[in-house]
C-alpha cells in the first residue's frame, strides 16, 4: 500500500538558488519562500551557513532568514556544515531556524570536494552541532550525497550508503534523508539504499532527494511510495544542483511529484496553481523556462488560457 500523506520539503530556495550562475538578489529569495508557504509547503529549507568562499550564492544567509515572514505551522530549514554554521544560524534567536541539516557523502571523494574534509572528520564535525541543536529543541536533518554514485568515485554500494547511515545515527540525527546527489540512480538501486536507512531509522524519518539529471526521479520517488517512504525533498521549477557536482542538473521539480501524488490522490496540502505562481515567479527573474515537465505544461496552458479571456 502506497502512503495516503506525504510530505514535500521544498529545497528550491537552497538547493535550486545555491547553483544559480548569477547573483539572485535577497528580496527575491524571501518573495519565492513567501510563495512556497502560500501554495501550502510546510517545510522549507531557505539557506545555507556555509562558507562565502565556497558557495557565495548562501552568503546573505542570515539577511533571507530576517526577510521572511513565518507561518506557524512552517518548518524553516538551514544547511549547517560545521559549529561556525550552527552559531551563525543560531545568533540571533529571532530568525533562527526549527530545523538544521548536516551533509555528509557516502564517498570520501565527494566529501573532500564538498566539504574538505573526510567521512569521519565531517561526522565528528556534525557531533557537537547536533548535541547543541538539541539543547535547544532545533529538529536534526541528515543528508547522504552520492548514495547511488558518485561523480568522482563512481558506483556506490548499500554498503557504503549504510556505513554513513549509522555514523549519523550514532551522533543522534532526527532524519536521514537520502540523496542521489547526480541523478543516475534507476528504481531498483535507489530502493537498495533507502533499504539500508530504513534498517536503522523509522519510516517517518526517512526521505528520499533526487536530483533528476537522467530522468529518473520521478520513477525513483514512486519506487521509494511502494516503500512506504512518504517524505521528499523537491524544488519549485525543478531548479538546483550542488556546486560541487558537476553536470548535476536540479532536484526533481515539485509541480512534477505533486501532480504525480495528485493524480494518485495522495494529499500533501499544497495547491498546484499556487505552486505555479512560485514557478513562475522564480522563472521570470531567472529569464527561463521552468526545467520541470510539470511547472513549464502548467505555466503554458495559464498562459494560454489568459490569451484566450
Ligand atoms: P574549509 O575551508 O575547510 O573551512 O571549508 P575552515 O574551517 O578551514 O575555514 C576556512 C574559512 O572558512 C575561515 O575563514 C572560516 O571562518 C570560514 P577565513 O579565516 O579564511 O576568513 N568558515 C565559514 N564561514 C561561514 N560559515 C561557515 C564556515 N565555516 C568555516 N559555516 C566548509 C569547510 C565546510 C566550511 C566548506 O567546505 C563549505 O562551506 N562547504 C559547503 C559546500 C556546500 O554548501 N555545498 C552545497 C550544499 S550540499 C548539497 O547541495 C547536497 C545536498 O543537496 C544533498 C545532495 O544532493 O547530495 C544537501
Ligand atoms: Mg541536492
Amino acid at each position: 500500500m502506497i502512503p495516503t500523506h506525504v510530505t514535500l520539503v521544498e529545497v528550491g530556495p537552497r538547493d535550486g538558488l545555491q547553483n544559480e550562475k548569477s547573483p539572485v538578489d535577497t528580496a527575491t529569495k524571501i518573495e519565492l519562500v513567501h510563495l512556497l508557504q502560500a501554495a501550502g509547503l510546510r517545510e522549507i529549507e531557505v539557506t545555507s551557513y556555509v562558507s562565502p568562499k565556497w558557495v557565495p550564492q548562501m552568503a546573505d544567509n542570515a539577511a533571507v532568514m530576517a526577510g521572511v515572514r513565518r507561518r506557524p505551522g512552517v518548518r524553516y530549514s538551514v544547511l549547517t556544515p560545521n559549529l561556525k554554521g550552527f552559531e551563525a544560524a543560531i545568533a540571533d534567536p529571532a530568525i533562527q531556524p526549527d530545523e538544521i541539516v548536516v551533509f555528509a557523502a557516502a564517498t570520501e571523494a565527494f566529501s573532500q570536494r564538498n566539504i574538505n574534509c573526510s567521512i569521519e572528520e565531517s561526522i565528528e564535525r556534525f557531533r557537537p552541532v547536533v548535541a547543541a541543536a538539541h539543547a535547544q529543541g532545533i529538529k536534526v536533518r541528515s543528508a547522504i550525497s552520492c548514495a547511488v554514485e558518485c561523480p568522482y568515485q563512481g558506483e556506490v554500494s548499500p554498503d557504503e550508503v549504510e556505513r554513513v547511515v549509522l555514523l549519523m545515527k550514532a551522533i543522534g540525527v532526527d532524519h536521514c534523508g537520502v540523496a542521489d546527489t547526480i541523478g543516475v540512480g534507476t528504481p531498483r538501486r535507489v530502493q537498495a539504499a533507502m533499504e539500508r536507512a530504513l534498517k536503522h531509522f523509522p519510516l517517518a524519518e526517512v526521505s528520499g532527494h533526487f536530483h533528476d539529471t537522467y530522468g529518473q526521479a520521478l520513477p525513483n520517488v514512486y519506487a521509494c511510495l511502494e516503500m512506504g517512504i512518504h517524505t521528499f525533498d523537491a524544488s519549485v521549477a525543478g531548479l538546483g544542483g550542488c556546486p560541487y557536482a558537476k553536470g548535476a542538473t536540479g532536484n526533481v521539480g515539485t509541480e512534477d511529484v505533486l501532480f504525480m501524488l495528485n493524480g494518485l490522490g495522495i494529499e500533501t496540502g499544497i495547491d498546484i496553481d499556487k505552486l505555479i505562481d512560485a514557478a513562475a515567479f522564480i522563472s521570470g527573474v531567472l529569464g527561463r523556462k521552468p526545467v520541470s515537465r510539470s511547472g513549464n505544461a502548467l505555466l503554458a496552458k495559464r498562459m494560454r488560457a489568459e490569451a484566450t479571456a
